[in-house]
């Protein structure tokens, strides 16, 4: 698990970023008073915001209770959230104001009103109550970037069933075992929706999954590509035709603060993906309260657009329920960044006018890559904000996102939290935190952070582990169906606190620099990729005896995924076939980049695989001690064979 190269040192980034004047005068937040408030009782601080931020039809009798790893938070409370998202709102005559501006890829718009939002939820709402769906059923959605996902996610929010998003880049066989883990009901899906040109076809895909979906009994399917499409009869449903027939009137029903809002699978270091668990109260909570404060967020003129996919935890928290909480415009756009130009986003600031963006640094190194030029061909002059998420942001890309894109005038909030923590925990607050490119800066308001050495010892300075030492509102409650794995994976590693996973660093003013994943868990383009389940899918392939996969240090993509197979007797390497195998397994997301056929692996005399070996090799670091090997001639024909032939895609 440990592993020096988590904690490596980074050179110490000396340049400061003061909040400007201009901004501070107008921020909701520009002095500590948050801070202080919060480490004076963080439970009663969260209270408050819970009051100020969230409608409740009934009272809390209890803000938190902690019985570690298990929290509750505001506890007899009752709650709607899609009340929260949307009736609120039209109730307080903003109707007609614009939820969405959606942009397909092809180029189609839809606007969408937070009256048309509540409307099409309350038919979907009802579309799911006839399909038998009940309060505490998981639903299953697969499907793409456009509004009806908002929609679905919402309606299951209406009628209390969990939803659990799958990413439309995710293969039918993650489809299925994501499906049968929460035994849905229900799938949602499309028929296709539009990548880089072309439809990706989303039912052909779930037709594959539904293969092996026992406790599914209906289908419903948007119609987005216009594809072909075979539809089942008897199982599979049209969404149009369906919420043609929908009772309009789906009234929020008041849920329990601690009902389960949805499961979102993510990898872990060992075994199958884990379905972390999500409420609603505390989660709603945070989710609002991050979103109106470290984004500065004014309803009433911003324009906001966060490019993630709503199969990601960021696209659920920032997109979907944060955002629509506080009432948000924002833009939801479909497609590839490089469509038709690979000036796209910046076209779309330009014409939706967006003041508030927030992408992740793979799609920053990205956008370096394709040169200043692009950018350059618009007005990006509405900015006044920028956010970054998904894995550390390197100073260079923070500089260059600082010039390029925010005219060197807009805060940069470099926003750190995961699958788990359900909203973002250490991010400046653009009023009052000065930055420094590349770190995260501090813990929020009312989240206790802390580093920590091997031995659970605190870290005044330097390098160490990432702890969270104290509940907080939108902290997962446990891993589907299994809360030993939950306190094993979380709780146990250091003795009464949340272990992340990440390692970090403490310059000498107290500012976090996060430094990546201290396990066996890959983080490419900002999404987590856990090795042992790419090595699984290379070892299913029946030319493959052994692999082992680890993640390499990448320019654009932070890592990447690089694999060493040995092959079984009598068969021949086919790099492009195993890529294609793991594609299907996992998704094209886990695709190794490069993978390196070998007779060995190099293991330790107790055969473990000695993947920080692999990782140097990869990364072309001299090899330290081998010693420990069975058979140190492996490692050093590798590392041959990798400085010959560099790593390509
Ligand atoms: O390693 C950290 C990295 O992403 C992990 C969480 O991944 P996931 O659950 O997929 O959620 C991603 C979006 C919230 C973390 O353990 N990570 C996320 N944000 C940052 C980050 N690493 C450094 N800096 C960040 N701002």
């Amino acid at each position: 698990m440990t592993d020096a190269h988590a904690i490596d040192s980074l050179g110490w980034e000396r340049r400061t970023f003061v909040p400007s004047d201009a901004f501070r005068s107008n921020a909701l937040v520009s002095d500590h008073s948050l801070y202080e408030e919060a480490s004076q009782d963080f439970t009663a601080f969260w209270a408050k915001q819970a009051s100020e931020l969230v409608s409740w039809s009934k009272d809390w009798h209890t803000a938190s209770e902690w019985n570690l790893p298990f929290a509750k938070w505001f506890v007899g409370g009752e709650l709607n959230v899609s009340y929260n998202c949307l009736d609120r709102h039209v109730l307080a005559g903003k109707g007609d104001k614009v939820a969405f501006h959606f942009e397909g890829e092809p180029g189609d718009t839809r606007t969408v009103t937070y009256a048309q939002l509540l409307d099409e939820t309350q038919r979907f709402a009802n579309v799911l109550k006839g399909l038998g769906v009940v309060k505490g059923d998981r639903v299953n959605i697969y499907m793409p970037m456009i509004p009806e996902a908002a929609i679905a996610m919402l309606a299951c929010a209406r009628i209390g069933a969990a939803h659990s998003v799958v990413f439309g880049g995710f293969s039918a066989i993650s489809l299925t075992d994501r499906i049968n883990d929460a035994e849905a009901k229900v799938l949602i899906t499309a028929d296709g929706g539009w990548r880089r040109g072309e439809i990706f076809p989303l039912k052909h895909t779930a037709d594959e999954a539904l293969l092996g979906t026992p406790t599914i009994t209906d289908v419903v399917v948007v119609r987005r590509g216009g594809n072909e499409v075979t539809m089942q009869d008897g199982r599979d449903h049209w969404y149009h035709e369906l919420m043609a027939q929908a009772d309009p009137v789906c009234p929020a029903e008041p849920m329990d603060s601690e009902q389960l809002l949805f499961l979102l699978y993510t990898s872990g270091t060992t075994g199958r993906p884990k379905g972390i668990m999500h409420t609603s109260g505390g989660y709603l909570t945070q989710a609002a309260f991050t979103h109106k404060y470290v984004f500065d967020l004014h309803a009433d003129t911003d324009v906001y657009w966060c490019t993630a996919d709503v199969g990601w935890i960021t696209g659920h928290t920032y997109i979907v329920y944060g955002p629509l909480a506080n009432g948000a415009t924002q833009v939801m756009y479909e497609g590839v960044p490089n469509f038709p130009g690979n000036d796209r986003m910046w076209q779309i600031v330009e014409k939706y006018g967006v003041t508030l963006f927030y992408t992740a640094p793979t799609a920053i190194r990205t956008f370096m890559k394709w040169g200043d030029h692009e950018p350059a061909k618009h007005d990006l002059s509405s900015l006044r904000l920028l956010g970054s998420v998904g894995e550390p942001i390197n100073p260079e890309a923070w500089m260059w996102y600082h010039e390029h894109i925010g005219g060197s005038t807009c805060p940069i909030v470099d926003t750190w939290w995961q699958t788990e923590t359900g909203a973002i925990m250490i991010s400046p607050l653009p009023g009052v935190t000065t930055t420094k490119p590349g770190s995260a800066t501090f813990g929020l308001p009312g989240i206790g952070t802390e580093l920590v050495d091997e031995s659970g010892e605190h870290v005044e300075r330097g390098g160490g582990y990432l702890t969270l030492t104290q509940p907080w509102p939108a902290m997962l409650r446990g891993i589907w169906g299994d809360p030993d794995r939950y306190r094993e994976t979380y709780w146990s590693r250091f003795s009464g606190r949340y272990f992340a996973g990440d390692g970090a660093k403490l310059d000498d003013d107290g500012y976090l620099w996060l430094l990546g994943r201290v396990d066996d868990v890959m983080n490419v383009s900002g999404h987590r990729i856990s090795t042992t389940e790419v090595e699984s899918a290379l070892v299913s392939h029946p030319s493959v005896a052994e692999a082992a996969v680890v993640g390499a240090l990448d320019a654009t993509t932070g890592q990447a995924i690089i694999a060493y197979v040995t092959l079984r007797g009598g068969f021949e390497g086919d790099e492009q076939a195993l890529r294609n195998h793991v594609a299907v397994e996992i998704g094209s997301i886990a695709k190794p980049k490069a993978i390196y056929f070998t007779p060995d692996l190099p293991k330790t005399r107790s055969g473990k695989i000695m993947r920080r070996l692999l990782r140097d090799v990869a990364e072309g670091r001299n090899l330290g001690d081998t010693s420990t090997l069975a058979d140190a001639s492996v490692v050093n024909e590798l590392q041959r064979r990798a400085a010959e032939a560099p790593a390509e895609d």
